[in-house]
């Protein structure tokens, strides 16, 4: 099996500058030391998963460029660049296109006023694209997403700003494996998600909330926030290892493991990239 390629952006700018979640507060901030810390963590744990790490150049003044998950959304040799919801991050999207277009991929943008944050909010499961919507994407960006890659698109409303990206309370493990947060749907999402996940594998409130859904998965490994015993046994159960980290520094910013990857070759859960037929592989690093 070939590695997994991931991105990720160095926390050089990284800070709370602007509160658009409801975890930021400017007044408490970030320590840099620490975030420093926690990222090279995060990064050496993902090496040592066997992955290949990546990196994008960090830009001073866009602090949260260092949450890759949001550049965009990868299908093979396409990458959907974001189009952010919120003013103070909008300017990211340049560098993430730019990056993109330079790795070989064909860089795709969604009409004008249309919001969209990529892996934040659109995550593979199976065939079929999961997708969050209110907080920061569009309803009809998703079905623009789902009808421009030919894939089955399901939408669902996020109803808790505390959770106001898609990977923040839920994330594919394997096709037919995930992990969710119910709190953080209405009746119909969870239905959706009951329905067509056969392996869905509940989180706690208590460890939704320091971000546990917001894991990175690699084969058989999940990287995850500190803290969470009870998510965690379930998971070795299930046959899952898992490499628990710390995160609070990313957690004032609304993020943690998952936020700060971009998955280039494919997530493991998303069928098209075991499908190596139906599109062409990933660029490979130029
Ligand atoms: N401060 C960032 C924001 O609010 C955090 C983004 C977290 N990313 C994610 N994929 N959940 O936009």
């Amino acid at each position: 099996m070939q590695a997994a390629r991931i991105l990720m952006c160095p926390p050089d700018y990284f800070g709370i500058e602007y509160e658009i979640n409801p975890w930021m507060n400017v007044r408490v901030g970030s320590d840099t030391e620490r975030s420093r810390a926690q990222w090279s963590a995060l990064v050496a744990t993902l090496r040592d998963l066997g992955a290949s790490v990546e990196l994008l150049e960090p830009v001073a003044g866009l602090p949260d460029l260092v949450f890759t998950a949001n550049a965009g959304l990868v299908y093979g040799r396409t990458f959907i660049c974001s189009r952010f919801r919120y003013q103070v991050r909008q300017s990211e999207a340049r560098h993430f296109a730019s990056w993109a277009g330079s790795r070989g991929f064909e860089v795709v943008h969604l009409p004008e006023g249309h919001h969209f944050e990529g892996a934040g909010d659109a995550l593979f499961c199976g065939e079929t694209l999961f997708a969050g919507y209110r907080f920061r994407s569009d309803v009809r960006s998703h079905q623009w997403v789902g009808e421009r890659l030919g894939v089955e698109v399901l939408p669902m409303e996020l109803v808790d700003p505390r959770f106001y990206h898609l990977d923040t309370c839920f994330c594919p493990l394997a096709p037919g494996w995930a992990i969710y947060y119910p709190g953080a749907f209405d009746e119909y999402g969870r239905s959706v998600l009951r329905d067509r996940i056969p392996n869905l594998i509940e989180v706690a409130a208590e460890e939704a909330v320091s971000f546990s859904c917001n894991a990175v998965v690699i084969g058989r490994n999940v990287v995850l926030n500190r803290g969470a015993s009870k998510l965690i046994g379930t998971l070795g159960e299930a046959g899952f290892a898992t490499r628990p980290l710390e995160f609070s520094e990313f957690i004032k910013s609304g993020g943690s493991a998952k936020c700060l990857t971009l998955r280039l070759d494919g997530e493991d859960a998303a069928a098209w990239k075991h499908q190596g037929l139906r599109i062409q592989d990933s660029p490979r690093p130029g």
